[in-house]
């Protein structure tokens, strides 16, 4: 919405646009407080004991503030630039302790207890 909002202001005022949109950003942070990208990742360094069926495309903040850059000073920029390094399913960004195989899992036969 805010987006729509400004291309409208700039059409209507005829100020050069360019939207620099990024998926989850992660990187150091400027600010003191943990926003939306930095929260759910430092919930994943804290260990998630679940994470949702989701997945997200993340980005570096390094490439969102070069792109910024770059929108400002090429003059051919324009329109919507939509920043994503990679899309990856929680389950891909929750890694296991090792690098190794998963162990197997197994059954245990529950009839004689049962019996
Ligand atoms: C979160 O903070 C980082 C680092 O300051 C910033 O690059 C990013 O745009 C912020 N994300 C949101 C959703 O505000
Ligand atoms: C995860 O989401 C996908 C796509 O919506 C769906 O097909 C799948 O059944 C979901 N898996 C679980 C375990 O809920």
């Amino acid at each position: 919405m805010a987006e729509d909002a400004a291309w409208k202001f700039s059409k209507e005022k005829g100020v050069d646009m360019v939207a620099i949109n990024p998926g989850m950003v992660i990187g150091p942070l400027l600010q003191p407080t943990l926003n939306t990208s930095a929260a759910a990742v430092l919930s994943l360094i804290k260990g998630l004991q679940t994470f949702p069926n989701a997945t997200f495309g993340w980005v570096n903040v390094k490439d969102v503030a070069n792109a910024h850059i770059q929108a400002f000073e090429i003059p051919s920029a324009s329109g919507r630039y939509c920043l994503v390094e990679r899309v990856a399913h929680y389950s891909e960004v929750v890694k296991c302790a090792d690098d190794k195989p998963y162990v197997p899992t197994c059954h245990v036969s529950k009839e004689k207890a049962r019996s």
